[in-house]
């Protein structure tokens, strides 16, 4: 059976603190969710017991290399892939542009690299500098402002034979607009070029299947699902084996640590692995991590679809708000923007605080989206429900939103 909202609140912390008289309800999680007592408890049993530099003969320098090995084991489960395709670095940003670095030293002026208008700029800029770099053309997927998404002829129109790596976004962090990967990857595929997908803010809503994606790399961030701030990769370890990457001479050549420049965040590892194993625990118990993982991710997206109905609707209710993205029911994470006719969005983001409401606001460094919609800097006031979200919250957000109306 799957865990109930009252059992993961009470692993939460954060959830104590109040503001206002109220308890403090945290809608920023696409910004970074709060953490769980066994994840940072994890971080601290490595670094009061296990700290130590890797691939030394004493105990600790062991233990440190067994639980970096454990926790890329919990990627593999998450990701549906092997130990030696997971690599870590300090967040998605720095992770693309460092791969960005290693895959351009195969391509030639000319060559061309498809983004996206929908995309953080995570998923951009480091594509676009090594474009400048080495004379590569970067060609970029329109978003449909009716839609919110990508349109499969605008996709289609932007791969081509001169195509060498497609960059696409699994779910808008700006939006919560989710494109089906799968799709473009085979598309990506189908012209020989590889395929980068961001996952940092699908990978806390659906459980993802790098297999089923077909992807050759994805990224994500441990701290938007629970854990501390380290990024994570998968890469295909037949191309991460041959890639001509910035890297020290002596350090490991072989994938995955090929990959992972200097000495890494081994707590912030062990912590993003812990986060996994959290994640699994919201499925109950029996049977694999992957088993659990599935079971939990079908509960939380049963919960999250009911959170972002109960938001919309509350909200819709509302005269002077204006929602955007697509709506529930269509493929999407409980994760929602809006403005308030009349008001900044940092007027409406300061009168929720005094509701005990966090919600972040401006363009979520989704600069394209904000500006596509019009939005400009001012961008959105954005709410994502997380396994911690309850409906009091959304109710509670929706009262706060009336109230300044
Ligand atoms: C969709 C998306 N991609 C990329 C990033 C950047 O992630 P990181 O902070 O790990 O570099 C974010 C962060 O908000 C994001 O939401």
């Amino acid at each position: 059976m799957t865990r109930s909202l009252e059992s993961i609140r009470a692993d939460f912390p954060a959830l104590e603190r109040r503001e206002n008289g109220n308890g403090v309800a945290y809608f920023d999680g696409p910004g970074g969710t709060q953490v769980p007592r066994p994840v940072a408890e994890a971080m601290t049993d490595y670094l009061f017991h296990h700290n130590a530099n890797t691939h030394w003969v004493y105990p600790t320098s062991a233990e440190t290399d067994a639980m970096l090995e454990d926790a890329r084991g919990k990627f593999a489960d998450l990701f549906n892939a092997t130990p030696a395709d997971v690599s870590f670095g300090n967040n998605m940003t720095t992770i693309a542009f460092h791969l960005s670095r290693g895959l351009a030293r195969n391509w030639k002026a000319g060559d061309e690299i498809v983004v996206t208008e929908l995309d953080h700029h995570a998923n951009v800029a480091p594509w676009h500098a090594i474009a400048r770099d080495r004379g590569l053309v970067v060609r970029t997927i329109p978003l449909d402002t009716r839609t919110f998404r990508h349109e499969a002829d605008a996709i289609a129109q932007a791969i081509s034979k001169r195509t060498r790596l497609v960059a696409i976004g699994a779910a808008s962090n700006a939006l919560g607009t989710i494109t089906d990967v799968r799709a473009v990857c085979a598309m990506a595929s189908e012209v020989g070029a590889l395929s980068f997908v961001d996952a940092v803010h699908y990978t806390p809503h659906t459980l993802l299947d790098v297999q089923s994606i077909g992807c050759d790399f994805l990224a994500c961030s441990s701290y938007k699902f629970y854990g501390p701030h380290a990024g994570v990769l998968y890469g295909k370890r037949q191309i991460v084996d041959t890639l001509d990457i910035p890297k020290l001479e002596p350090a490991p050549e072989a994938a995955p640590e090929r990959l992972e420049t200097g000495t890494q965040n081994h707590e912030g590892i062990v912590g993003a692995g812990a986060a996994v194993d959290y994640l699994a625990s919201i499925g109950g118990e029996g049977g694999t991590r992957r088993e659990r993982l599935a079971r939990a991710f079908t509960s939380l997206h049963e919960r999250g679809d009911a959170l972002l109905v109960r938001l919309w609707e509350g909200l819709v209710s509302i005269d002077g708000v204006t929602i955007y993205g697509p709506p529930p029911g269509t493929a999407r994470t409980p994760t929602l923007s809006f403005t308030l006719r009349g008001h900044s969005t940092e007027v409406v983001a300061r009168h929720l605080v005094g509701r005990g409401v966090y919600a972040s606001n401006g363009d979520f460094y989704a600069k394209t989206v904000a500006e596509r919609l019009g939005r400009g800097e001012d961008g959105f006031v954005r709410a994502g429900a997380a396994c911690y979200t309850s409906e009091e919250e959304v109710d509670r957000l929706v009262a706060g939103v009336r109230e300044l109306a």
